[in-house]
Protein backbone atom coordinates (compact mmCIF):
# COMPACT_ATOMS: atom_id res chain seq x y z
CA UNK A 1 0.00 0.00 0.00
CA UNK A 2 1.42 3.87 -0.66
CA UNK A 3 1.79 5.81 2.30
CA UNK A 4 0.28 8.54 2.20
CA UNK A 5 3.39 11.70 1.98
CA UNK A 6 3.85 14.06 4.89
CA UNK A 7 6.52 16.82 5.44
CA UNK A 8 7.10 18.33 8.67
CA UNK A 9 9.21 22.02 8.37
CA UNK A 10 11.39 22.57 11.28
CA UNK A 11 14.33 24.97 11.84
CA UNK A 12 14.89 26.06 15.79
CA UNK A 13 15.68 24.16 19.14
CA UNK A 14 12.11 23.51 20.46
CA UNK A 15 11.04 22.23 16.50
CA UNK A 16 13.38 19.69 17.13
CA UNK A 17 12.14 18.68 20.51
CA UNK A 18 8.34 18.44 19.49
CA UNK A 19 9.46 16.49 15.96
CA UNK A 20 10.96 13.51 17.90
CA UNK A 21 7.34 12.26 19.34
CA UNK A 22 5.40 12.89 16.13
CA UNK A 23 8.31 11.29 14.20
CA UNK A 24 8.18 8.25 16.13
CA UNK A 25 4.92 8.35 15.97
CA UNK A 26 4.33 8.04 12.37
CA UNK A 27 7.25 6.62 10.30
CA UNK A 28 5.95 3.26 10.43
CA UNK A 29 2.24 4.77 8.37
CA UNK A 30 3.57 7.68 6.66
CA UNK A 31 6.07 8.46 4.41
CA UNK A 32 7.64 10.99 7.02
CA UNK A 33 9.90 14.09 5.24
CA UNK A 34 11.43 16.52 7.25
CA UNK A 35 13.34 20.03 6.30
CA UNK A 36 15.38 21.35 8.44
CA UNK A 37 14.65 25.20 7.43
CA UNK A 38 18.51 25.79 9.14
CA UNK A 39 17.40 28.64 11.69
CA UNK A 40 19.54 27.25 14.15
CA UNK A 41 22.52 25.40 12.99
CA UNK A 42 25.18 25.57 15.73
CA UNK A 43 25.78 21.86 17.19
CA UNK A 44 24.34 22.69 20.50
CA UNK A 45 21.40 24.62 18.91
CA UNK A 46 20.58 21.72 16.39
CA UNK A 47 22.27 18.56 15.50
CA UNK A 48 22.84 17.73 19.03
CA UNK A 49 18.89 17.05 19.19
CA UNK A 50 18.98 14.77 16.58
CA UNK A 51 21.16 12.80 17.59
CA UNK A 52 19.83 12.66 21.38
CA UNK A 53 16.50 12.19 19.78
CA UNK A 54 18.15 9.17 17.19
CA UNK A 55 15.66 11.32 14.44
CA UNK A 56 16.59 10.68 11.34
CA UNK A 57 19.27 13.38 9.50
CA UNK A 58 16.71 15.72 7.97
CA UNK A 59 16.15 15.11 4.22
CA UNK A 60 16.65 18.85 3.20
CA UNK A 61 18.71 21.07 4.68
CA UNK A 62 18.16 25.08 3.77
CA UNK A 63 20.92 26.53 5.47
CA UNK A 64 18.97 29.66 6.14
CA UNK A 65 21.31 30.95 9.21
CA UNK A 66 20.80 33.86 10.85
CA UNK A 67 19.27 37.15 8.97
CA UNK A 68 17.03 39.74 10.00
CA UNK A 69 13.29 38.82 9.97
CA UNK A 70 11.48 39.18 6.86
CA UNK A 71 14.37 38.09 4.81
CA UNK A 72 14.90 35.17 7.21
CA UNK A 73 11.12 34.16 6.25
CA UNK A 74 11.45 35.22 2.68
CA UNK A 75 14.61 33.03 1.76
CA UNK A 76 12.69 30.09 3.62
CA UNK A 77 9.61 30.26 1.79
CA UNK A 78 11.69 30.65 -1.19
CA UNK A 79 13.31 27.24 -0.82
CA UNK A 80 10.55 25.48 0.97
CA UNK A 81 8.13 26.30 -2.05
CA UNK A 82 10.52 24.70 -4.59
CA UNK A 83 10.82 21.51 -2.83
CA UNK A 84 7.15 21.25 -2.41
CA UNK A 85 6.96 21.76 -5.87
CA UNK A 86 9.04 19.26 -6.85
CA UNK A 87 7.35 16.81 -4.45
CA UNK A 88 3.94 15.42 -4.00
CA UNK A 89 3.18 16.24 -0.22
CA UNK A 90 -0.41 15.45 1.32
CA UNK A 91 -0.02 17.61 4.17
CA UNK A 92 2.29 19.82 5.86
CA UNK A 93 3.13 20.01 9.58
CA UNK A 94 4.59 22.74 11.17
CA UNK A 95 5.64 23.07 15.12
CA UNK A 96 5.32 25.77 17.36
CA UNK A 97 5.93 30.06 16.54
CA UNK A 98 9.06 30.25 15.02
CA UNK A 99 10.21 31.74 12.21
CA UNK A 100 10.26 28.45 10.68
CA UNK A 101 6.69 27.86 11.94
CA UNK A 102 4.92 30.08 10.03
CA UNK A 103 7.40 30.16 6.47
CA UNK A 104 6.84 26.24 6.49
CA UNK A 105 2.67 27.04 6.59
CA UNK A 106 3.00 30.33 4.75
CA UNK A 107 4.75 28.38 1.93
CA UNK A 108 2.43 25.30 2.00
CA UNK A 109 -1.13 27.17 1.84
CA UNK A 110 0.58 29.42 -1.50
CA UNK A 111 1.08 26.21 -3.03
CA UNK A 112 -2.11 24.62 -2.33
CA UNK A 113 -1.16 22.00 0.70
CA UNK A 114 -2.76 21.14 3.78
CA UNK A 115 -0.72 22.37 6.67
CA UNK A 116 -1.52 20.97 9.98
CA UNK A 117 -0.20 22.84 13.14
CA UNK A 118 1.16 21.60 16.76
CA UNK A 119 0.81 23.63 19.47
CA UNK A 120 -1.79 25.93 18.00
CA UNK A 121 -3.76 28.47 19.77
CA UNK A 122 -1.49 29.72 22.23
CA UNK A 123 -1.94 33.36 22.91
CA UNK A 124 0.16 36.03 24.97
CA UNK A 125 -1.73 38.97 23.69
CA UNK A 126 1.02 40.67 23.18
CA UNK A 127 1.62 41.33 19.52
CA UNK A 128 5.26 42.86 19.94
CA UNK A 129 6.41 39.48 20.48
CA UNK A 130 7.66 38.31 16.97
CA UNK A 131 6.24 34.71 17.90
CA UNK A 132 2.99 36.24 18.37
CA UNK A 133 2.66 36.99 14.90
CA UNK A 134 4.06 33.58 13.83
CA UNK A 135 1.43 31.76 16.29
CA UNK A 136 -1.10 33.55 14.41
CA UNK A 137 -0.37 34.03 10.83
CA UNK A 138 0.18 30.16 11.33
CA UNK A 139 -3.43 29.37 12.78
CA UNK A 140 -4.79 31.82 10.70
CA UNK A 141 -3.92 29.65 7.42
CA UNK A 142 -3.67 25.80 8.61
CA UNK A 143 -6.50 23.49 8.07
CA UNK A 144 -5.92 21.39 11.20
CA UNK A 145 -5.25 22.88 14.86
CA UNK A 146 -3.81 21.00 17.30
CA UNK A 147 -4.09 22.02 20.45
CA UNK A 148 -2.57 21.66 23.66
CA UNK A 149 -4.40 23.23 26.62
CA UNK A 150 -8.13 24.40 27.53
CA UNK A 151 -7.23 27.98 27.18
CA UNK A 152 -5.34 27.50 23.33
CA UNK A 153 -8.54 25.67 22.49
CA UNK A 154 -11.17 28.55 23.47
CA UNK A 155 -9.05 31.47 21.99
CA UNK A 156 -9.22 29.81 18.49
CA UNK A 157 -12.85 29.14 18.76
CA UNK A 158 -12.90 33.11 19.53
CA UNK A 159 -11.38 33.74 17.03
CA UNK A 160 -13.56 31.87 14.84
CA UNK A 161 -10.51 30.19 12.55
CA UNK A 162 -11.27 28.33 9.56
CA UNK A 163 -9.14 25.26 10.19
CA UNK A 164 -10.95 22.15 12.27
CA UNK A 165 -9.78 22.69 15.98
CA UNK A 166 -9.00 19.71 18.01
CA UNK A 167 -8.76 19.11 21.41
CA UNK A 168 -4.63 16.91 21.47
CA UNK A 169 -2.71 18.24 24.47
CA UNK A 170 0.78 19.05 24.69
CA UNK A 171 3.63 16.67 23.39
CA UNK A 172 5.84 17.91 26.20
CA UNK A 173 3.98 15.18 28.68
CA UNK A 174 5.46 12.58 26.71
CA UNK A 175 8.71 14.05 25.54
CA UNK A 176 9.45 14.94 29.60
CA UNK A 177 8.91 11.02 30.43
CA UNK A 178 11.07 9.84 28.01
CA UNK A 179 14.05 12.67 29.08
CA UNK A 180 13.47 11.96 32.63
CA UNK A 181 14.08 8.24 31.89
CA UNK A 182 17.12 8.84 29.65
CA UNK A 183 18.63 11.36 32.09
CA UNK A 184 18.42 9.11 34.91
CA UNK A 185 22.38 8.06 33.03
CA UNK A 186 23.32 11.96 33.30
CA UNK A 187 26.39 12.39 35.42
CA UNK A 188 25.74 16.32 34.70
CA UNK A 189 25.34 17.60 38.66
CA UNK A 190 27.94 15.42 39.75
CA UNK A 191 30.25 16.77 36.72
CA UNK A 192 29.24 20.25 37.56
CA UNK A 193 29.70 19.63 41.10
CA UNK A 194 25.99 20.69 41.74
CA UNK A 195 23.85 19.86 44.91
CA UNK A 196 20.81 18.57 44.13
CA UNK A 197 18.24 21.13 45.14
CA UNK A 198 20.76 23.69 46.01
CA UNK A 199 20.58 25.48 42.66
CA UNK A 200 18.75 27.37 40.20
CA UNK A 201 18.78 27.07 36.62
CA UNK A 202 18.52 30.64 33.84
CA UNK A 203 17.65 30.81 30.66
CA UNK A 204 16.70 34.02 28.81
CA UNK A 205 16.55 34.31 25.09
CA UNK A 206 13.51 36.07 24.14
CA UNK A 207 13.93 39.30 21.95
CA UNK A 208 12.11 41.65 24.50
CA UNK A 209 14.67 40.87 27.48
CA UNK A 210 17.44 40.92 24.72
CA UNK A 211 17.07 44.22 22.85
CA UNK A 212 16.71 45.95 26.71
CA UNK A 213 19.74 46.89 28.18
CA UNK A 214 17.47 47.55 31.63
CA UNK A 215 16.13 44.14 31.38
CA UNK A 216 19.90 42.88 31.54
CA UNK A 217 21.09 45.06 34.34
CA UNK A 218 18.03 44.62 36.51
CA UNK A 219 18.92 40.83 36.11
CA UNK A 220 22.56 40.84 37.24
CA UNK A 221 21.18 43.37 39.87
CA UNK A 222 18.81 40.17 40.98
CA UNK A 223 21.87 37.65 40.80
CA UNK A 224 24.07 40.33 42.90
CA UNK A 225 21.85 40.31 45.46
CA UNK A 226 20.62 36.37 45.34
CA UNK A 227 24.68 35.63 46.33
CA UNK A 228 23.60 32.89 48.40
CA UNK A 229 22.42 31.22 45.48
CA UNK A 230 23.96 28.88 42.82
CA UNK A 231 22.60 29.94 39.15
CA UNK A 232 23.60 27.96 36.29
CA UNK A 233 23.04 29.80 33.45
CA UNK A 234 23.07 28.01 29.64
CA UNK A 235 23.46 30.68 27.94
CA UNK A 236 21.75 30.94 24.25
CA UNK A 237 23.71 32.30 21.32
CA UNK A 238 22.11 35.34 20.82
CA UNK A 239 22.15 36.29 24.49
CA UNK A 240 25.60 35.48 24.31
CA UNK A 241 26.25 37.54 21.30
CA UNK A 242 24.21 40.74 22.39
CA UNK A 243 25.75 40.78 25.30
CA UNK A 244 28.88 41.01 23.81
CA UNK A 245 27.72 43.86 22.03
CA UNK A 246 26.45 45.72 24.67
CA UNK A 247 29.90 45.63 26.54
CA UNK A 248 27.47 43.86 29.43
CA UNK A 249 28.99 39.74 29.06
CA UNK A 250 31.85 40.40 31.28
CA UNK A 251 29.73 41.79 34.07
CA UNK A 252 27.72 38.98 34.42
CA UNK A 253 30.61 36.35 34.37
CA UNK A 254 31.92 38.27 37.05
CA UNK A 255 29.37 37.49 39.26
CA UNK A 256 30.75 34.88 41.28
CA UNK A 257 27.76 32.87 42.07
CA UNK A 258 26.68 32.64 38.19
CA UNK A 259 27.99 29.45 36.05
CA UNK A 260 27.69 30.71 32.63
CA UNK A 261 27.74 27.73 30.36
CA UNK A 262 26.92 26.91 26.85
CA UNK A 263 23.43 25.73 25.52
CA UNK A 264 23.14 21.85 26.52
CA UNK A 265 21.43 18.77 24.99
CA UNK A 266 18.32 18.23 25.74
CA UNK A 267 18.26 15.13 28.84
CA UNK A 268 21.34 16.68 30.49
CA UNK A 269 19.24 19.95 30.44
CA UNK A 270 16.03 18.39 31.87
CA UNK A 271 18.44 16.69 34.66
CA UNK A 272 19.30 19.81 35.58
CA UNK A 273 16.13 21.54 35.81
CA UNK A 274 14.55 18.25 37.36
CA UNK A 275 17.27 18.53 40.13
CA UNK A 276 17.27 22.53 40.56
CA UNK A 277 15.16 24.17 43.40
CA UNK A 278 13.62 26.72 41.03
CA UNK A 279 13.93 28.28 37.26
CA UNK A 280 14.31 31.49 36.00
CA UNK A 281 13.03 31.66 32.72
CA UNK A 282 11.77 33.41 29.76
CA UNK A 283 11.26 29.95 27.91
CA UNK A 284 8.38 29.10 26.77
CA UNK A 285 8.88 25.35 26.68
CA UNK A 286 10.55 25.40 30.06
CA UNK A 287 7.86 27.00 31.91
CA UNK A 288 5.72 23.62 31.07
CA UNK A 289 8.93 21.57 31.43
CA UNK A 290 9.30 23.12 35.31
CA UNK A 291 5.17 22.55 35.86
CA UNK A 292 5.82 19.09 34.48
CA UNK A 293 8.70 18.45 37.09
CA UNK A 294 7.19 20.19 39.84
CA UNK A 295 10.22 22.75 40.09
CA UNK A 296 8.55 26.48 40.88
CA UNK A 297 8.97 28.22 37.49
CA UNK A 298 10.05 32.67 37.86
CA UNK A 299 8.89 33.75 34.17
CA UNK A 300 10.95 36.96 33.45
CA UNK A 301 8.14 38.26 31.23
CA UNK A 302 4.91 40.79 31.96
CA UNK A 303 2.71 37.89 29.97
CA UNK A 304 2.81 34.26 29.24
CA UNK A 305 0.38 31.79 26.67
CA UNK A 306 1.26 29.21 29.06
CA UNK A 307 -1.34 30.78 31.96
CA UNK A 308 -2.35 27.90 33.43
CA UNK A 309 0.92 27.13 35.11
CA UNK A 310 -0.31 30.60 36.39
CA UNK A 311 -3.52 29.61 37.69
CA UNK A 312 -2.21 25.98 39.18
CA UNK A 313 0.37 28.21 41.14
CA UNK A 314 3.32 26.57 39.66
CA UNK A 315 4.31 29.82 38.13
CA UNK A 316 4.68 33.36 38.36
CA UNK A 317 5.52 36.55 36.91
CA UNK A 318 7.96 38.92 37.46
CA UNK A 319 8.90 40.69 34.22
CA UNK A 320 13.10 41.63 34.94
CA UNK A 321 12.14 43.12 38.15
CA UNK A 322 14.87 43.20 40.35
CA UNK A 323 13.10 43.11 43.82
CA UNK A 324 10.21 40.50 42.21
CA UNK A 325 13.04 37.87 41.51
CA UNK A 326 14.67 38.29 44.49
CA UNK A 327 11.51 37.69 46.31
CA UNK A 328 10.50 35.14 44.28
CA UNK A 329 13.43 33.27 44.99
CA UNK A 330 14.24 33.35 48.74
CA UNK A 331 10.60 33.44 49.70
CA UNK A 332 8.11 31.96 46.98
CA UNK A 333 6.73 28.41 48.04
CA UNK A 334 3.96 26.92 45.63
CA UNK A 335 0.90 25.59 47.75
CA UNK A 336 0.84 21.46 47.30
CA UNK A 337 0.02 20.27 43.55
CA UNK A 338 -3.37 18.74 42.87
CA UNK A 339 -2.71 16.55 40.08
CA UNK A 340 -4.22 18.11 36.91
CA UNK A 341 -3.51 17.09 33.35
CA UNK A 342 -3.47 20.69 31.81
CA UNK A 343 -0.86 19.52 28.88
CA UNK A 344 -3.06 16.21 28.44
CA UNK A 345 -2.60 12.54 28.81
CA UNK A 346 0.78 11.90 27.84
CA UNK A 347 -0.53 10.05 24.32
CA UNK A 348 -0.87 13.61 22.07
CA UNK A 349 1.84 12.07 19.04
CA UNK A 350 -0.61 9.07 19.13
CA UNK A 351 -3.64 10.66 19.60
CA UNK A 352 -2.62 13.40 16.56
CA UNK A 353 -1.80 10.13 14.65
CA UNK A 354 -4.79 8.61 14.90
CA UNK A 355 -6.24 12.32 13.82
CA UNK A 356 -4.12 12.33 10.67
CA UNK A 357 -4.70 8.43 9.83
CA UNK A 358 -8.65 7.99 10.47
CA UNK A 359 -9.31 11.69 9.47
CA UNK A 360 -6.98 14.04 7.49
CA UNK A 361 -5.47 11.52 5.56
CA UNK A 362 -8.24 8.57 4.52
C1 LIG B 1 14.10 31.55 18.00
C2 LIG B 1 12.59 31.72 17.97
C3 LIG B 1 12.03 31.70 19.39
C4 LIG B 1 12.50 30.48 20.15
C5 LIG B 1 14.03 30.36 20.06
C6 LIG B 1 14.41 29.06 20.69
C7 LIG B 1 11.73 33.13 16.16
C8 LIG B 1 11.16 34.46 15.82
N1 LIG B 1 12.21 33.01 17.39
O1 LIG B 1 14.65 32.68 18.65
O2 LIG B 1 10.62 31.67 19.33
O3 LIG B 1 12.12 30.63 21.48
O4 LIG B 1 14.42 30.36 18.69
O5 LIG B 1 15.71 28.97 21.07
O6 LIG B 1 11.73 32.24 15.35
N2 LIG B 1 22.32 32.13 16.82
C9 LIG B 1 23.52 31.48 16.80
N3 LIG B 1 23.55 30.16 16.52
C10 LIG B 1 22.42 29.43 16.26
C11 LIG B 1 21.19 30.10 16.29
C12 LIG B 1 21.16 31.46 16.56
O7 LIG B 1 24.58 32.09 17.02
O8 LIG B 1 22.52 28.22 16.04
C13 LIG B 1 22.30 33.57 17.15
C14 LIG B 1 22.47 34.47 15.94
O9 LIG B 1 23.21 35.56 16.34
C15 LIG B 1 21.04 34.91 15.66
C16 LIG B 1 20.42 34.94 17.04
O10 LIG B 1 21.05 33.88 17.75
O11 LIG B 1 20.98 36.14 15.02
C17 LIG B 1 18.92 34.77 17.05
O12 LIG B 1 18.54 33.58 16.38
P1 LIG B 1 17.05 33.42 15.78
O13 LIG B 1 16.88 32.05 15.29
O14 LIG B 1 16.76 34.53 14.85
O15 LIG B 1 16.12 33.69 17.03
P2 LIG B 1 16.16 33.06 18.48
O16 LIG B 1 16.39 34.14 19.46
O17 LIG B 1 17.04 31.88 18.51
N1 LIG C 1 16.76 23.60 26.30
C1 LIG C 1 17.81 22.72 26.10
N2 LIG C 1 19.07 23.14 26.43
C2 LIG C 1 19.32 24.38 26.96
C3 LIG C 1 18.24 25.26 27.14
C4 LIG C 1 16.96 24.84 26.79
O1 LIG C 1 17.61 21.60 25.66
O2 LIG C 1 20.48 24.69 27.23
C5 LIG C 1 15.42 23.15 25.91
C6 LIG C 1 14.30 23.49 26.88
O3 LIG C 1 14.14 22.41 27.76
C7 LIG C 1 13.10 23.72 25.99
C8 LIG C 1 13.68 23.87 24.60
O4 LIG C 1 15.08 23.84 24.74
O5 LIG C 1 12.24 22.63 25.93
C9 LIG C 1 13.26 25.11 23.86
O6 LIG C 1 13.49 26.19 24.67
P1 LIG C 1 13.83 27.61 24.14
O7 LIG C 1 13.88 28.41 25.37
O8 LIG C 1 15.01 27.60 23.26
O9 LIG C 1 12.59 28.00 23.21
P2 LIG C 1 11.07 28.34 23.56
O10 LIG C 1 10.47 27.16 24.19
O11 LIG C 1 11.07 29.55 24.42
O12 LIG C 1 10.48 28.66 22.22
Amino acid sequence: MKLHKVLSVVGARPNFIKLKPIHDAIKKDLNHEIIHTGQHYDYRMSEIFFKEFKLPDPDYNLEIGSLSPGVQVGEMIKKIEKILTQNNYDLVLVYGDTNSTFAGAFAAAKANIRVAHIESGLRSFDRRMPEELNRILTDDISQYLFTSTETSFRNLKRENVFGKIYKSGDLSVEIIDEAKKLALNSKITKDMNLTPKNYVICTMHRAENTESDASFISLIKAFTNLSEFQIVFPIHPRTEKILKIKGIYQKLKSCENVLLISPMGYIDFIHLVNNASKVITDSGGLQKESYLLSVPCITIRRNTEWTETITEGWNVLTDTNTEKIVTAVKKWVPENRTPNPIFGDGYTSNTIKKILLNEILC
